[in-house]
């Protein structure tokens, strides 16, 4: 499949997880893709692969910190820059830290959902005036299992990831007229760093009887990343063309 050759796609949260398994799903399917992430390290491993694909040629890494407004503003601008405009902004880039919600203090509430929510406002902003120049655009955000099922000591995670969703709604409609889909994936029990590497670090007395729902329905456990980014591939390409202002759950089953 070549559905994306000619396309110019932007993916945040390159450098690892399910971020960087979409720029290689994309990559693989012709597009052009500018790579961010706040991790040089994450950047320069995804770099490593396309060229081991022979698809260096069509990408390009850059360090950045979506929660940094100035940033944004400066790699949004470069990125269309070298692109020549844009089609699709994929914001993969997240955060997930979890705390007894008594316990939480107002930094790691804020520290959050700058990451997090401001932080995918900020990428969409800064990326609207070139998508809606662009070819058939898309956004594809990401929420998660958390912002509409049970998750424990994660509640500024579900907040952040719930109000991504909203925000996503409002795009869609703000913007459809003009040619705009948005649209969010809500993945659960993926195996990233988020959630096999650096893993969601749960307080050190957390009752894991409340995590009655864990594993999917099918497979043999936590699925890769790849199974998020097909989806991905799908929802921004002609195959996803009447889908918008909505989310998909890809968990295996896991919230039935
Ligand atoms: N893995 C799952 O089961 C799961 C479930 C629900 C939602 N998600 C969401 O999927 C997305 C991708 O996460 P993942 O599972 O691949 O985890 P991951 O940790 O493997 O990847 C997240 C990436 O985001 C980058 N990042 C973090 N803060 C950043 C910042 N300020 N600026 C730029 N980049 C930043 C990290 O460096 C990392 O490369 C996240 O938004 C996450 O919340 C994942």
């Amino acid at each position: 499949m070549n559905r994306y050759e000619g396309r110019r796609v932007l993916i945040t949260g390159a450098g690892s997880g399910i971020g960087r398994a979409t720029v290689h799903r994309i990559l693989a399917e012709g597009g052009r893709v500018v790579a961010a992430d706040v991790s040089a390290e994450g950047l320069k491993a995804t770099a490593e692969r396309a060229a081991a694909d022979g698809v260096a040629d069509r990408l390009t890494t850059a360090v950045l910190d979506i929660s940094d407004e100035a940033a944004v503003i400066a790699g949004v601008a470069s990125a269309v820059g070298t692109l020549g405009g844009l089609d699709v902004l994929v914001n993969a880039a997240g955060i997930l830290r979890s705390e007894h919600t008594h316990k939480t203090t107002l930094d790691f509430w804020n520290t959050l959902l700058a990451t997090n929510l401001t932080g995918t406002f900020l990428m969409i902003r800064e990326a609207l005036p070139a998508l809606l120049e662009g070819e058939k655009p898309v956004i594809v955000n990401f929420s998660s299992t958390s912002a509409s099922f049970a998750h424990p000591y994660m509640a500024a995670y579900a907040a952040s990831k719930g109000g991504i969703q909203s925000m996503t709604h409002a795009i869609a409609g703000e913007y459809g007229k003009q040619g705009l889909r948005a649209v969010c994936v809500a993945p659960g029990s993926i195996a990233s760093g988020m959630t096999t590497g650096r893993g969601p670090g749960l307080p050190e007395d957390a009752d894991m009887s409340l995590f009655t729902k864990l594993m999917p329905a099918i497979g043999e456990g936590f699925a890769g990343p790849e199974t998020v980014a097909g989806v991905i591939a799908m929802l921004a390409s002609d195959d996803g063309a009447f889908v918008t202002g909505t989310e998909l759950r890809i968990d295996g089953g896991t919230h039935m």
